[in-house]
């Protein structure tokens, strides 16, 4: 794993955002694995700037989505399909029917899982994909004890996935319980990985990454066999590794 160390979240989200506009540059039809969250909002900004700028097109660009939470209405807020308009399509030129994001509204949720899955392979797998990471070393909603060879599924959130996610929502009872994501070894297919982190409360979790062992207690670690991952990670995510 290659280690970029950064000052702050506005400097990982600018070198983040700049080595994305390359490889787009260089493959303007690369498919990219998204995430929602707060890590990557910066790394949106500096592509939207980015495209207002210098015209970056993601005209034939594709994106495929980590995660989606069961349940919320079409159109709420704090879904990731709305999130994602919101703070990225947008404001690109990108094709709306060229996004994907799992549907958590399906009227059957295991055929919606296999067909993501197939999805993913069919519009050619993920060339980059962006990771954020929780407290407790998820990636996508993969929470510890996930199996490394998981699909895409369904998932229990764990209560401090939820407490996490609930400063998005009115109360923790509105946190959904359940979400659809990508299983650990779809987003291992990915051809590179980008895994952002910022501030104190991910130090942990980059702390363990970095020197732990290779254990499903932990999903993140699962990084560690992968041939091209990236970590962009700030000071304070860096402290308890230092
Ligand atoms: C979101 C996702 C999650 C987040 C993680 C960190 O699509 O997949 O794994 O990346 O929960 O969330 P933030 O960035 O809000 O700290």
């Amino acid at each position: 794993m290659k280690i970029i160390r950064v000052s702050n979240y506005e400097d990982m989200s600018k070198q983040a955002g700049k080595l994305m506009v390359e490889k787009i540059r260089s493959n303007p039809s690369m498919v990219l694995g998204l995430a929602t969250g707060s890590t990557p909002i910066g790394v949106y900004q500096y592509l939207i700037k980015d495209h207002k700028d210098n015209s970056t097109s993601y005209k034939n660009i594709k994106t495929i989505n980590l995660d989606e939470y069961i349940g919320l209405p079409f159109g709420d807020s704090n879904s990731y399909h709305d999130f994602m308009k919101n703070n990225l399509f947008n404001h690109l030129d990108i094709q709306h029917e060229n996004t994907y994001i799992p549907n958590g509204n399906a009227k059957d949720l295991d055929i919606e899982c296999a067909r993501y899955e197939t999805l993913i392979q069919e519009i050619g797998g993920i060339d980059l994909q962006i990771l954020g990471i929780g407290e407790n070393g998820h990636i996508g909603f993969n929470e510890p004890g996930t199996a490394f060879d998981s699909r895409t599924h369904i998932v229990n959130l764990a209560e401090n996935t939820r407490v996490a996610n609930s400063r998005f929502f009115q109360s923790i009872a509105d946190v959904p319980t359940h979400a659809i994501t990508m299983g650990i070894a779809s987003i291992l297919d990915s051809r590179e990985i980008f895994l952002l982190a910022s501030g104190v409360k991910k130090a942990q979790a980059i702390a363990c990454l970095m020197t732990g062992k290779w254990s499903e207690d932990f999903p993140a670690s699962a990084l560690m066999h992968h041939k091209n991952v990236t970590i962009i990670a700030d000071e304070d995510a860096l402290t308890v590794f230092d």
